[in-house]
Order: C-alpha cells, then structure tokens, then sequence
C-alpha cells in the first residue's frame, strides 16, 4: 500500500510536549494542515489557551490530554489513548527537557524522570502506535533527539545518552516497521528558542555564549521536520549548519573517541 502524504492525510497525530516549544509549533503546523490533533503536557491551562486558539484559526478536532509523563499512570493514560485511537497516523514524542551538572552530582529523581520521559514514554508510545498503524496502512513516528545526541559533552551525560537512545530506537525500529509502510524520524535540532532554556536546570547558562546565528526558531524546526518525513533517512537534522556541525562531530568521534 502506498504510504499517505501526511500534509493530505485526514487521521489524528498525537504530540506530546505540546504546552511550550517544538511541541507546541508541531501543533500549530499540523493544525493549519487542517489535521486533527491530541495534545499532551503536564500544563493544561497552556493546552488549553492553544486549543482555543487554533480552534479560532482553523476547522480541526482538538484533544486534550493532560498528563506527566515521568509517571506511570501519565505513560499509561497515552499509550491506552494510542492504542484506542484506530486513525492515528502520526506520532510525535516531543516532551523533554534538560538536566546540567557532573553525572555523579545529578538529584537520582531527576535521573529518573528524564529517563521516563525522554525513554520511558516514548518507547511505550511507539510499541503502541505501531500495531495501530500496521493495521491502518500506514503512519508516521517523530521521536525528537537533539544534535546534542552526537556531542558526549561534559556536563551533559545524562541527557546526551537519553537522545542517543531515541536516535537508536528510531534507527532500529524503522528496519521492522518499513514493512508496514510505517515511517520514523529521529528529528535532532539544534539549538532553538523555547522554554528550554529558561528553566532550572539553565539558570546559569549565558546564552549569549551561543553565537546568535545557531538559534532556530520553532515553527521552522517543525516545518522542516514535516517536510523531510517524505525522505527515506531516519535521522534529521534541520538548518545546514546544524548538519555540518552533526557530521563533523561524528567523524571527530571516530578519530577521537
Ligand atoms: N530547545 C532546544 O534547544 C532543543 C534542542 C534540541 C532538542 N530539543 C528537544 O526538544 C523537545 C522539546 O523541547 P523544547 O525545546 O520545545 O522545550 P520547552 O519549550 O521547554 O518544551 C518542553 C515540553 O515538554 C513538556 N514536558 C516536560 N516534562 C514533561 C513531563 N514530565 N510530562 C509531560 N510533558 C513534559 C513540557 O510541558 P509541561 O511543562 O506542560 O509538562 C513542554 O511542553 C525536548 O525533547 C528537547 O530535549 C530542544
């Protein structure tokens, strides 16, 4: 069967970390497609003022479902909701965030959390979503990495390895699922401008030491991450100087590894 284009496609795409950010553009793009959306986030009020406002703006169904995914019961709220929802066709696992410190400093809770939210959920998410789409034809799965995932920075551990996980998972799972005319992307942007940066974890952190040039904005991240899902690659990554930067590290880890 021939895989849909997604931009014609008329099922639902689920997004998770959709209150803020990458999130949030995803919805906002997938919304003007005049595509259905299920929106997910801890932050209903932020879920909610979207939902209002993309309701004003475009003729689509909105869900909401608020939930934390650094739980269990957040986890199995979505993958129920996953494996209910027969006209699913896109999938994207959005919801993250950072964590900066030495490895052996880290808070244990928040080691916890970030691994159940940036491997936990999105694995569980995926395992659902698959039977659903192998039986509707077709469908789309975004996990976003990040180009950090190729820089094993100092200070970084814990993160850096939860996004090589989802640039992995994606790579291997879609070796099964192209079968099924099932499509993965491992999205990996670089620096952009959301909330990320402006939490705890970032208090310290001089933005003004990443040249200005680097930053993207959102809605380009999630228009680009939409447009490439046509191509065969698994891993993307968007803006060309993000891709020089991602193949340049990768050669510099095999000579110095
Ligand atoms: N910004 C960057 O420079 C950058 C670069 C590369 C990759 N990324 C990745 O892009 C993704 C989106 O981040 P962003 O930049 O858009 O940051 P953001 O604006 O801070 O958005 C993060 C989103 O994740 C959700 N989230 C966090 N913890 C959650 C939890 N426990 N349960 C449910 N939802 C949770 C937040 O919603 P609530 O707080 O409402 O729950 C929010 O919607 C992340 O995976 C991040 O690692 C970001």
């Amino acid at each position: 069967m021939k895989r849909v284009d997604i931009k014609k496609s008329k099922g639902v795409a689920l997004i998770t970390g959709a209150s803020s950010g990458i999130g949030e553009a995803f919805a906002k793009e997938l919304a003007a497609m005049n595509h259905d959306i299920t929106i997910v986030a801890r932050r209903q009020d932020k879920l909610e003022q979207l939902s209002a406002e993309l309701k004003t703006k475009h003729n689509v169904n909105i869900n909401i479902i608020p939930a934390d995914l650094a739980t269990e019961t957040g986890i199995e709220k979505i993958e129920e909701y996953i494996s209910c929802t027969k006209d699913l066709d896109l999938l994207i696992n959005c919801a993250g965030f950072g964590l900066r410190g030495d490895f052996h400093n880290l808070d244990k809770e928040n080691i916890s959390q970030i691994i159940d939210v940036h491997l936990k959920a999105p694995s569980r998410f995926c395992k659902a979503a698959i039977p659903v789409m192998r039986d509707r034809g077709y469908g789309y799965i975004i996990n976003v990495s990040s180009l950090a995932a190729f820089f094993p920075f100092k200070g970084s551990a814990i993160y850096v390895a939860t996004k090589i996980y989802l640039v992995y998972l994606s790579k291997a799972i879609q070796k099964e699922v192209r079968r099924y005319n099932i499509k993965i992307q491992a999205l990996c942007p670089g620096v952009t401008n959301t909330g990320f940066h402006y939490t705890e974890a970032f208090k310290d952190f001089d933005r003004s030491t990443v040249p200005k040039n680097l930053w993207m904005q959102p809605d380009v991240i999630a228009k680009k991450s939409i447009n490439a899902l046509k191509n065969r690659k698994v891993v993307y990554i968007p803006g060309f100087k993000n891709k020089v930067m991602g193949v340049l590290t990768q050669i510099g880890n095999l000579i110095f590894p």
